[in-house]
């Protein structure tokens, strides 16, 4: 695929036309960051949420599930800090009429300095050949050098002024850099002002009694503000997590990138309590946990990096963010946060209640430090999907379209093809068919040449294919075969429950990690 832009483009027009991810309201031209999924996007998200869960929940025997409300008492979100600190900085061009996150202007600027440096770095790497040494390249050459201390100072600079609230010098630091409005070129900006990303609604029939309420931001309150009943009720002792997965709402200005940033999200949220003073190690912990959970799917080592955090939200002393490599570059997947007593403290003050534990082994009673790890779940149905698609050259000369998409993942495991309409063959497919799918989501499909519904089948991601013909009718055995390699097998009809449950077991892909 010529480039990223195309390969991405391709991503969505491929989400589109094989049943994964639909705008919202397309017939009444959509809803700007809003997404449905579609009859296979429904499936792959359920297989991706129940491989969260059961690595989270089912394989730790002091891990919870819960789930909880939407709507939540507005104090919750005084408490945690939202009403007053969930911010982004806005900034206008006064030409265009259209609205930006400066923080992401400057960024962008920054990651247009980072291409002159991957120029660099690739003409080089030609130059050399063999005895290109990379690393060594970047840290001695004096242009990438002074592209790189750019970007330092910059960033730096931008991550002060946000972090003292001066948002007239982000301002300056647009205006200084000569930043364009993307759309327009023009550089008539207005000044940079807060703006508080959670979407409000009101509870209650009349106006004068309606309650406002907010559509929470994060699962995390859900989860803290119901700290005491689980441990108490669950009996559960330090150290013990409580996960939970559902919906999240965000007023995003910068929603774009298809279902990177949408405006209703899906989050897979796990706030893991400790005794404080062990924050550091299960914060390393559950950095690595969580990285090896993301390897165990083979999407490739190279595709994440860490991305530790020099500017903390105000609830953490540690963070990180697990990046992948979008088709748009490398970006946040999912978060690691070190969120001290922050939240159960600043609950305990507005409700009046005490949300402490008494521990046992130490005869005292304390507020556990929480390390959380939060994933979108639609962030990771990207990274899956558009890693997956791929364009492949073939032998004969012709390419064909394959979702390579983890077995254990995949909507359908296999699609049953009679090899003709006819001979009793159609009827043994659907037997099989029957048969499996008390086990797994197959289909059956009997349109067109065998070779054009593998085609279909590869496209949209199936594992398996397994084709019925005139043989069968002798030895019992069918062909199966596999997207990835294009191989084929030939088994017993008995056999076949066996084989794909092997390639699709949870079990098979979790005691990878
Ligand atoms: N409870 C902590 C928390 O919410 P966050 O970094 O704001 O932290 C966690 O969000 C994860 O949720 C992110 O890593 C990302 O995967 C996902 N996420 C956040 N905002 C999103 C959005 N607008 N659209 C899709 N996913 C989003």
């Amino acid at each position: 695929m010529a480039n990223q832009e195309d390969k991405f483009k391709k991503v969505i027009s491929h989400a589109k036309e094989y049943g994964y991810v639909f705008q919202s309201s397309e017939i009444y031209d959509g809803l700007s960051a809003v997404y449905d999924y579609a009859q296979n996007g429904v499936e792959l998200k359920n297989n991706i949420r129940d491989y969260w869960w059961k690595a989270m929940v089912q394989m730790h025997d002091n891990i919870v599930g819960l789930d909880t409300a939407i709507f939540m008492h507005p104090t919750t979100w005084k408490a945690s800090g939202h009403v007053d600190a969930f911010n982004d900085p806005l900034i206008d061009n006064k030409d265009s009429k259209k609205r930006y996150r400066a923080d992401v202007l400057v960024e962008d600027y920054c990651a247009k300095i980072e291409t002159k440096i991957n120029k660099e770095v690739n003409k080089a790497a030609k130059r050399f050949g063999d005895a290109f040494n990379k690393d060594e390249f970047i840290s001695t050459n004096p242009r990438v050098v002074g592209y790189q201390e750019r970007i330092n100072t910059i960033l730096t600079r931008l991550g002060k002024s946000l972090e003292n609230e001066d948002l007239a010098d982000v301002k300056a630091l647009i205006e200084e850099l000569e930043i364009a409005d993307p759309l327009s070129g023009s550089k008539n900006w207005t000044d940079v002002k807060q703006f508080n990303l959670m979407f409000g609604t009101k509870l209650g029939a009349s106006a004068e009694t309606a309650m406002n309420l907010y559509l929470r931001p994060e699962t995390a309150q859900g989860i803290f503000v119901n700290f005491l009943n689980v441990q108490k009720t669950g009996r559960l002792k330090i150290p013990f997590g409580i996960a939970q997965t559902g919906k999240a709402f965000r007023n995003e200005i910068v929603a774009r990138q298809f279902i990177f940033r949408m405006r209703e999200f899906e989050q897979m949220e796990m706030q893991f309590f400790v005794r404080p003073g062990t924050q550091k190690e299960w914060y390393e912990k559950w950095k690595e946990d969580r990285l090896k959970w993301h390897l165990s799917l083979g999407m490739r080592a190279e595709n994440y990096r860490f991305h530790d955090h020099e500017k903390l939200a105000h609830y953490a002393d540690a963070a990180s963010d697990i990046e992948f490599k979008f088709p748009f570059g490398f970006k946040e997947l999912e978060g690691i946060h070190s969120r001290t007593d922050f939240d159960l403290k600043a609950h305990e003050e507005y409700s009046g209640k005490k949300l402490q534990y008494f521990d046992h082994e130490d005869n005292k009673s304390y507020v556990p430090y929480v390390v959380e790890t939060s994933i979108g779940l639609d962030r990771m149905f990207l990274a899956v999907f558009s890693n997956a698609l791929q364009e492949e050259d073939l032998e004969n000369g012709t390419t064909r379209t394959v979702l390579k998409l983890p077995a254990v993942l995949a909507p359908t495991k296999a699609a049953i093809l009679p090899l003709v309409k006819k001979d009793g063959l159609p009827e043994i497919a659907h037997k099989i068919v029957e048969d499996l799918k008390w086990d797994f989501n197959v289909v059956y499909d009997e349109k067109d040449a065998v070779g054009r519904r593998y085609r279909r089948q590869d496209a949209a991601g199936t594992p398996f294919c397994i084709t019925i013909d005139h043989d069968t009718l002798e030895d019992n055995t069918v062909t199966i075969r596999h997207r990835d390699t294009m191989g084929q097998q030939r088994v017993k009809i008995e056999e076949l429950r066996d084989i794909i449950k092997q390639e699709v077991d949870v079990k098979t892909w979790l005691m990878r990690m």
